[in-house]
């Protein structure tokens, strides 16, 4: 870990007033995890970080170089491709992959690229049995072996048995597909071994993928990202879900290729300056109007256990007895976490998962993608198709309520890369705690690129 992070003591470093994350979890209904005891706060220091890693094509040409060429990245879930021959096409930064299942069930991956000419592969996911390019017909098995080249007497210089595509490391995690365009690249389980211990509770490979949504942000796809980084924006850029969450309260903590943020719901901002009645809670939690009906929480109860044990019922006709093992804040705060560079798997039964990535080699155009994970009875259901959002379709009518509040984050993601083309600032401010998780991915960055 790099010399950067610096372990806080929870106990004495600076905090929001109100109560802390571990505070509020000492009132749960139901024991909670040891998961969400961990702290790990980090003090990465307060130096800003140049505004040219949003702005300039330069900047964006490092990451390709240093990190996306690199970097473990996640392209599909496994329930995309079940079957032989199904193969995903997963592109990042102008480049190109083919992710596959061959005969005997392995995964494996390649470069998009014929190796005659050079000419993409596939350019639609699919089926297939062989891989043959639509060129000049040059053609590989499932396995990478060659199998086929019209006229094969005009290339004397290729010989069958060394002209496999290549293949690039592959691996899976929690039903999650990950590739490796860098064939010498450290194994997966080192780099995700931080993050793959806290989720043995939440099992996310026995979920099936339920939405997958996709929208181009017109910003550089760290902005979009940093919207979904830390819960400081919520009171400026969300002040209606203020009733409901308790923004400035959030844990955040800082492991080496990991991070998080823990947000807990059922409970006010401690900035409001005033009293939130359980019903006007509730209608936000419920997102209905300011005078609708809502349910009665039972004297003696908080709206925490109130909360959770609706959503206990709700959960019980698939999940089954289950449910009662699951504490308030596993079903009612999120716990937002991130594998560097940009997988964000939520923890818990909230099932979210976001990704952020340039948009081919524009340093100004991000895609952003919301996966949902859910339960499932009996055999498990067809994943999702994608649907991807044309520029004047918002999220929320894809996504219900979550879709209402990534409008909100969406609508300041152009405006920021405005402003930052703008400024007479030379680096981004960020604050020492709330803020860690943003500080953490360019503490990152500045690791794999340097700076
Ligand atoms: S480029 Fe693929 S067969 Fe020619
Ligand atoms: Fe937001």
């Amino acid at each position: 870990m790099a010399e950067a992070y610096k372990p806080l003591d929870p106990e004495t470093m600076p905090r929001s007033p109100g109560m802390t994350y571990q505070e509020l979890l000492d009132q749960d209904s139901h024991e909670v995890p040891d998961v969400l005891r961990m702290q790990s706060p980090k003090d990465m220091g307060l130096h800003e970080f140049s505004v040219e890693r949003y702005t300039t094509k330069a900047y964006h040409d490092k990451e390709v170089e240093h990190v996306w060429r690199k970097v473990w990245q996640f392209t599909c879930r496994e329930e995309d491709i079940p079957e032989v021959g199904d193969h995903y096409r997963y592109d990042i930064a102008g480049m190109s992959f083919l992710v596959l299942r061959t005969e005997t069930g392995e995964i494996k991956a390649y470069p998009n690229a014929c190796l005659h000419r050079g000419r993409m592969l596939k350019e639609f996911d699919g089926n297939a049995v062989e891989l043959r390019c639509p060129f000049h017909g040059f053609c590989w098995k499932l396995d990478g072996q060659l199998s086929d080249i019209p006229a094969g007497w005009d290339f004397p210089q290729i010989n069958q048995d060394d002209f496999s595509l290549p293949a690039i490391p592959v691996a899976t995690w929690a039903g999650f597909i990950f590739i490796n365009p860098d064939q010498n690249c450290a194994p997966f389980d080192d780099f995700i071994k931080d993050l793959a211990p806290q989720f043995e509770r939440w099992n996310l490979g026995g979920l099936y993928k339920s939405a997958h949504v996709s929208k181009v942000m017109p910003c550089n796809w760290k902005i979009a990202q940093e919207a979904f980084c830390e819960a400081y924006h919520v009171s400026g850029t969300h002040p209606q879900i203020l009733r409901s969450l308790g923004d400035v309260n959030s844990q955040v903590d800082i492991w080496d290729n990991c991070a998080r943020v823990v947000t807990p719901g059922a409970t006010h901002s401690p900035l409001l300056d005033y009293d939130v009645s359980n019903d006007d809670m509730l209608r936000t939690l419920m997102d209905v109007d300011h005078d609708a009906e809502v349910p009665q929480v039972p004297d003696g109860m908080g709206m925490r256990e109130f909360m959770a044990s609706r959503s206990r019922d709700n959960l019980r006709p698939i999940a089954g007895d289950r449910v009662d093992t699951y504490c308030d804040a596993e079903l009612l705060d999120s716990i937002d976490y991130t594998l560097f560079p940009n997988f964000h798997p939520w923890g818990a039964f909230n099932g979210i998962v976001y990704r952020f990535r340039p948009n081919g080699n524009d340093h100004r155009s991000a895609i952003m993608e919301c996966i949902l994970l859910s339960p499932f009875e009996g055999e498990r259901p067809a994943p999702a198709e994608v649907r991807t959002l044309a520029e004047d379709e918002s999220w929320s009518s894809a996504l219900g309520y979550l879709g209402k509040v990534f409008d909100q984050d969406s609508f300041n993601m152009p405006k920021v890369q405005w402003g930052l083309e703008t400024t007479y600032q030379k680096g981004v401010v960020l604050s020492g705690y709330q803020e860690s998780k943003v500080r953490w991915i360019h503490q990152k960055l500045t690791e794999w690129i340097g700076e």
